[in-house]
């Protein structure tokens, strides 16, 4: 089978396409033929290597995960023993966890793990879009516990955690309803950021937020591009500082730490994210009521994956860079 792989860490052009043995299901597992993986933040960490400690897990001098591709929206193809709940045709969205294999025509993965039925009425490219970014905002969401009469601040909102963590606040804190959402992104994301339920956007190519007069229960830094001691003057007693980065030195978590065990009138909090099917089955449900969006910024073949790379870590994309290890017509697997 065709898969992008890569044996050496560096930058996108270590991306090659090889041939490879198609996976067999191991017993427990399902094998999905792929329609639609994408590349995201977490592959390229992984292939680039940075942070350094990700070797730790990945490959201290290279790589032992040869494809990357964290998600995938596809077809099950084959059952490996004793796997139930499953049946070979059913279209099916999954999580690989890391370090992927999604970049591939094939993959297997534990029927128990983070695989469930595809969304109805999405396409296989539109459910792809919702996995990653959805799974990743959920955590900072339920952090956040939105309510009532909150002020709460996403940086980073155009990004694919950010979108989804603006759509999901504003799912459980509807426009008008008493919690004010505000966002930070670049001049052509700012009507999107409306569009989506952000009430004052703050445009980085010409303002500072963090000179703003407003005050904020809650500020969620979804790229990590701003720091604590930035943020603080902005947070009202008792608000609270989160971002998905480590942070310089691993401020962020280290500052989450000091903050659980000594308190102080300003929290910071590093929420770890999780991946499972009851996780998978929440954001499936949002999908399918509409509250989460699939934004989809470019769907490119499996042969592109250096360009689809090189685009990725522009920061250029809005949405999800879709990649097809399989041909596939755009509304394939709507219907499935
Ligand atoms: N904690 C975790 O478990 C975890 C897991 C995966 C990823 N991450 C990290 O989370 C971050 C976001 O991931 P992602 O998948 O959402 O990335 P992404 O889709 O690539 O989005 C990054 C966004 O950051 C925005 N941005 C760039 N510079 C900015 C600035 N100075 N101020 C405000 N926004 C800026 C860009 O928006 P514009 O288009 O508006 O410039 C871009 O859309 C990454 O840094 C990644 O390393 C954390």
């Amino acid at each position: 089978m065709k898969a992008a792989v890569h044996d050496a860490y560096g930058g996108p052009e270590v991306l090659r396409l090889d041939d490879l043995p198609v996976p067999e299901p191991k017993p427990g597992e399902i094998r999905i033929r792929v329609m639609a993986t994408t590349v995201n933040r977490t592959d390229c960490g992984f292939r680039a290597a940075t942070p350094f400690i990700t070797r730790a897990f990945t490959g201290l001098t290279r790589p032992k995960f040869r494809v990357l591709g964290n998600e995938v929206a596809g077809i099950v193809d084959k059952l490996g023993d004793g796997v139930t709940g499953f049946q070979v045709g059913q279209a099916v969205v999954g999580m690989t966890g890391d370090p992927g294999g999604g970049q591939a025509e094939y993959l297997c993965m534990k029927a128990k793990g983070a695989v469930g039925p595809k969304p109805r009425g999405l396409s296989f490219i539109e459910a792809v879009t919702l996995l990653d970014g959805p799974m990743l905002a959920r955590a900072y969401v339920r952090a956040i516990a939105p309510a009532r009469g909150m002020a709460v601040l996403v940086n980073g909102a155009s990004g694919s955690i950010g979108l989804n963590a603006v759509q999901w606040l504003r799912h459980l804190a509807p426009k008008g309803e008493g919690m004010v959402l505000d966002a930070v992104c670049k001049t052509g994301t700012v009507d999107l950021l409306h569009d989506l339920g952000a009430e004052r956007v703050y445009d980085y190519k010409r303002e500072d937020f963090t000179a703003t007069d407003a005050r904020y229960d809650v500020i969620f830094d979804a790229v990590g591009r701003s720091r604590y001691r930035y943020c603080r003057p902005l947070l009202k007693d008792g608000g609270t500082y989160m971002s998905t980065e480590l942070g310089p030195g691993c401020e962020n978590p280290l500052l989450a730490l000091r903050s659980a065990a000594f308190g102080g009138r300003k929290k910071i909090r590093f929420p770890l994210p999780g991946a499972n099917r009851k996780v998978l089955d929440e954001i499936t449900a949002l999908a399918e009521a509409g509250a989460l969006r699939p934004m989809i910024d470019r769907v490119l073949p499996l042969e592109e994956i250096v360009a689809a790379t090189e685009y990725v870590e522009s920061e250029e994309k809005v949405g999800t860079v879709v990649i097809l290890p399989n041909p596939l017509d755009e509304d394939a697997g709507r219907e499935v």
